[in-house]
């Protein structure tokens, strides 16, 4: 290749000269093929890119492809049911709803109903009229004072950082406007948070960020000043773990360390920052409540809980047994699942550590259930809560109430464009390059944020009336079906092979 390129080269340098001996103006040929030249040359001597010393100039056309194949595979190669992690269709319903416009789907379902993962809920012949309002959900167990009614439908927390300043500030203005609460992420609590007096639920991380002494461990009285100084803070959650990263700690590098941030997050601005995968402030299960307890009395009373992924299930059934033992015990757990997202994750951690959503969720409720806990605390499911029937299953499975973070990502118009880790978003939500930020529109997008939360608990209202069932406690996991069951079904009813004929005996459709 590389001889390709210096003999077609020296032949466009020859025949711009031949040209230009009879034609002046031809000469002009060489501002364009001697910079490109120049280019390939620097390509073949250069030792960091095989592809580009290989073949010189031809190798951008593979950076360049790389680079916009998301744009490629979104565009020109997805089916409405495909995309990852969020098809095309389910991203359309959230863009439907957000905007407030119709968000019907024509002509039937695109889905293969017959395959054993299909999920369906089980309606009745008798449905009930739909109640006019979704029902709030008391947080705040006996050790509590000031106990919070919360949405069933909340946004998950991601921090100012991980997004941007707009993004941050038209979710609170949409949380505010619809009545739910919004989740700080572990960045501290920032003046964009504030400015507009949604309701927060303040998330302190294994950094402290907001609260943290000059070494990284948790500083009381800064905290307690804090909550004290802002009481649209209803909630504390900690965060143990993450479901994209659990046990994965982060790094803030220097040049992310504005003085903004730094300000925030209690921080000596351009220095790199690292938060530990693990907490300074407990390390078993006992401490873990003795510190929950100390931050419900530094709060004043108000609801604190815990976020984790689960991992080792021992671990939190102990948690369970000191609570019982020591009768110290946290307002909510939040349960979030390995299918959950991030700003930036090794793949390992995204892909290969934590239990899913579902397991996870059935495993908390029916362990807190055995420990005779649950009612006094919440759980909080989240994971891939975008539709009003994925709210109906975490309830069924055992939530009390859901958080999403992707699912108001796309109410705010993110369109999967798969770069948050690059500060390159196009959207402006995950960046913080002025010239992207400046597209996002505060005042527009609250607007969406606000719609996608009420035409979801609309719809999931919708759904519970379809079912028959007046109260959201009802929902159980009989009012699901799944694909297999209809494997099973046909084999009892038909054993003589209409599973044979349908293509349906057990294992096809898998
Ligand atoms: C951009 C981004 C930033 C996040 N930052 C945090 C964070 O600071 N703390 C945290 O506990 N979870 C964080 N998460 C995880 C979400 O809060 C949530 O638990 C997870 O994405 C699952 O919800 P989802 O499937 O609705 O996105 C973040 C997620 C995203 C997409
Ligand atoms: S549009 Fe922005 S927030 Fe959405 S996936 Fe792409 S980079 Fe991330």
């Amino acid at each position: 290749m590389r001889k390709a390129f210096w003999t077609v080269f020296i032949f466009l340098i020859l025949l711009i000269a031949a040209i230009g001996w009879f034609h002046r103006g031809a000469l002009w040929a060489y501002v364009v093929v001697l910079p490109l030249f120049a280019l390939g040359v620097y390509d073949t001597i250069q030792k960091r890119h095989i592809i580009l010393r290989n073949f010189p100039l031809l190798g951008y056309f593979r950076y360049g492809f790389e680079f916009i194949s998301p744009e490629i595979q979104q565009y020109f190669i997805e089916r409405s049911t495909d995309g990852r992690p969020f098809s095309r269709q389910q991203r359309s319903l959230v863009y439907q709803r957000a905007k407030n416009v119709m968000d019907t789907v024509p002509f039937g379902t695109q889905l293969d109903i017959n395959a054993a993962n299909y999920e369906g809920i089980r309606h009745t012949i008798y449905p009930k009229e739909k109640p006019a309002e979704a029902p709030r959900v008391k947080f705040g167990g006996a050790y509590c004072k000031k106990p919070y009614m919360a949405s069933l439908l909340n946004v998950s927390a991601m921090s100012f950082g991980a997004l941007s300043d707009r993004a941050v500030m038209a979710l609170n203005l949409g949380a505010k406007k619809g009545g739910f609460y919004h989740n700080t992420g572990e960045g501290g609590l920032s003046d964009h948070h504030l400015k507009y007096g949604g309701d927060l639920v303040w998330q302190i991380g294994t950094g402290y960020f907001g609260c943290r002494t000059k070494e990284g461990n948790f500083d009381a009285k800064l905290f307690q000043e804090k909550v004290a100084a802002h009481p649209q803070v209803k909630m504390i959650e900690l965060k143990i773990s993450q479901g994209a990263k659990p046990g994965h700690g982060g790094v803030l590098p220097a040049v992310k360390n504005t003085p903004e941030i730094a300000r925030i997050r209690h921080l000596e601005p351009h220095t790199t920052v690292i938060s530990p995968p693990g907490h300074t402030a407990f390390h078993d299960a006992k401490s873990l409540l003795e510190f929950i307890g100390k931050l419900r009395d530094l709060s004043g009373g108000l609801p604190v809980g815990f976020k984790l992924c689960i991992g080792r299930t021992e671990e939190f059934t102990e948690i369970c047994e000191q609570m019982v033992k020591t009768g110290m015990r946290p307002d909510f757990i939040t349960v979030d699942g390995a299918e959950g997202g991030t700003g930036a994750s090794p793949l390992e951690f995204t892909d290969s550590v934590g239990m899913p959503i579902e397991p996870a969720l059935m495993f908390v409720r029916r362990t807190l259930e055995r420990y005779g806990l649950h009612g006094e605390i919440k759980v909080i499911a989240s994971g891939k809560v975008l539709t009003a029937a994925s709210l109906m299953k975490m309830l069924a499975l055992g939530a009390d109430t859901c958080n999403s973070a992707r699912g108001f990502l796309f109410s705010l118009g993110c369109i999967q464009a798969l770069r948050c880790n690059t500060n390159k978003c196009p959207t402006g939500i995950t960046t913080h390059d002025r010239s992207l930020v400046r597209g996002l529109v505060v005042s527009d997008k609250c607007e969406r944020v606000y719609n996608f939360h009420k035409n979801t608990l609309h719809t999931f209202m919708e759904l519970l009336a379809a079912c028959g069932l007046d109260k959201v406690e009802d929902i159980r996991m009989s009012d699901f079906m799944r694909g297999d069951e209809f494997v099973q079904l046909a084999n009892r009813y038909f054993p003589d092979g209409l599973g044979a004929v349908m293509n349906v005996s057990p294992g096809a459709s898998a």
